[in-house]
């Protein structure tokens, strides 16, 4: 797909595109002086099916049109993009992402998206989203489509019009693209990553992903497997895995800016139950059916590492993916089992499908004892208690520091992803506490989400430490504007946002 950002006069009558979105403010659409003039080159119906239409600009309105001929676009879009009062730039990735959509249904090669007029301080952010959004629209899990389903995506050419002419803004137009374009691809990889079968996306193949990544970017790349792990004395990592005949294997990247001294040294770890079926603790069937998304956390930062290298990030960054899968073979481990983790601590297990924590909290020590990071982010899709709490769009957020939450919740906003703190209240440890160990894995019910996050924390010390628990927001269960329905590579947009100063 390839981008072009016209910052002479051009005039939407004449552009010649197979579809033309317009994007229109609510309340405001009857003064777009775009729109005035589309309805004058169509004889005045513009307007008039609008208003018989009841459109009012409300955002995801969206009325398509046939010009026939009247001006340079075969097709007209009308997008209702809400009031400009709650209007954000990452809200074009929904509106490019649903153009592109709509473009490919009639196989359209040539799109135009015209903005309203918008702050010119925002030209990065615009041309970033609309590119990322045009891209993800574009983007399909079609490895095992045939036969007539299988249709690649029409659109090559896309044209955005703003209402800033002029030079002054082109350097920034030309740096979001940049930036967008670096996005979508750690995002597409993170959900083919997702949707890929859990019998293809095992930890070793994951592993290969990492190694991929480290020949492509110029990383350092270190994989452990089983032996090396117990060597080191990984005992929640190792348990998790027993009970699968896949090998787990434990992935450590490393990017480092390019001849200068890092500005911080940042650890992100992602969860990468490459599937869970519970274990011991055997799910049910409508619970276990979509656990090969139990690895999102790390496609993420797989996903976000290679964003990150492309766009010179300025910080040492360490990804860490201690991926197995959790299955109740013959070795599996047992309800009742004591594990001895790498900080020492011993662990009650109290419900293997509570694996996720164990994993991380093994990868967690791992990241203080090896890497002595300045600060640690976790992805993780750790409890369906917080879909429960937050719905199904929205991650939950607990830390132990709350300048790096705000900083992290910051990233969230300005890249349009959704997330929500919760409180880790220090009373709730009382639910996983133990008679014959350190901790128990599992509280109760109540306050699932929490004492998952409160378990991650006795395990990170007083280093700086977000956990996201993205079990909701990793897939959609319809499409969605740039989203289709499967995996969303959630997270991806936020590390880019977080890492990478504009
Ligand atoms: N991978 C699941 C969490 C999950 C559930 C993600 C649903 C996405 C959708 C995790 O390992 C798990 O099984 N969590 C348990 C925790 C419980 C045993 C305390 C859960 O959420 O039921
Ligand atoms: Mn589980
Ligand atoms: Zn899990």
């Amino acid at each position: 797909m390839h981008f072009t950002f016209p910052t002479d006069n051009q005039d939407l009558a004449s552009l010649r595109v197979d579809l033309c979105a317009v994007l229109l403010f609510e309340g405001e659409h009857a003064e777009s002086p775009v729109l005035r003039a589309l309805d004058q080159a169509l004889g005045g119906i513009v307007l008039k099916l609008l208003e018989e239409e009841q459109f009012t600009g409300k955002k995801t309105q969206c009325l398509n049109v046939h010009s026939h001929g009247k001006v340079g676009a075969t097709r007209l879009l009308l997008l209702g993009v809400g009031k400009r009062k709650d209007f954000q730039p990452s809200d074009l990735r929904f509106f490019a992402g649903r153009t592109i959509r709509t473009a490919n249904s009639s196989r359209a090669r040539s799109v135009g998206i015209v903005l309203p007029e918008l702050d010119a301080a925002w030209a990065e952010r615009i041309s970033q989203f609309i590119v990322e959004g045009s891209l993800l629209g574009a983007y399909q899990f079609d490895r095992y489509w045939t036969g007539e389903r299988k249709r690649p995506s029409t659109v090559a050419e896309v044209t955005l019009l703003t209402q800033d002419r002029g030079d002054g803004v082109r350097p920034a137009l030309e740096r979001g693209a940049v930036r967008g374009e670096a996005v979508a691809r750690g995002v597409m990889l993170a959900r083919d990553l997702v949707n890929e079968a859990a019998s293809e996306m095992t930890p070793i193949r994951l592993a290969a992903v990492a190694e991929q990544l480290a020949r492509d970017h110029g990383l350092e790349l270190e994989v452990l497997g089983p032996k090396e792990c117990s060597q080191l004395g990984m005992g929640l990592y190792l348990a998790v895995s027993r009970g699968s005949t896949e090998e787990p294997r434990f992935i450590h990247l490393t990017y480092r800016p390019k001849g200068r001294a890092p500005r911080r040294r940042v650890v992100l770890i992602g969860k990468s139950v490459t599937f869970d079926s519970g274990g011991l603790s055997l799910k049910t069937m409508e619970g276990m059916m979509d656990m090969k998304m139990d690895m999102g956390g790390g496609a993420a930062v797989l996903g976000a590492v290679g964003a990150l290298a492309r766009l010179d990030c300025p910080d040492e960054v360490h990804i860490i993916c201690a991926a197995t899968e959790n299955m109740p073979g013959g070795s599996a481990y047992k309800l009742g089992d004591v594990l001895r983790s790498l900080s020492g601590r011993t662990i009650e297990i109290t419900n293997t499908d509570a694996e996720g924590r164990l994993t991380i909290a093994d990868a967690l020590t791992f990241a203080l004892n090896q890497i002595k990071p300045d600060e640690i982010l976790d992805l993780a899709t750790l409890t369906g208690a917080s879909t429960v709490a937050l719905g199904p769009h929205i991650a939950g957020v607990m830390s132990n520091n709350p300048e790096m939450t705000g900083r992290l919740l910051g990233a969230a906003r300005d890249s349009g992803e959704d997330m929500w703190q919760l409180p880790l209240p220090d009373r709730l440890m009382d639910m996983l506490k133990s008679e014959i160990a350190d901790l128990k894995n599992c509280g109760e019910r109540a306050g699932g989400c929490i004492t998952a996050g409160l378990f991650l924390k006795e395990f990170v010390g007083d280093i700086p430490w977000v956990h996201i628990d993205m079990a909701g927001p990793v897939q959609a269960s319809k499409e969605w504007g740039h989203q289709i329905k499967g995996a969303t590579g959630f997270g991806v947009s936020t590390i880019v946002e977080y890492l990478i100063p504009r």
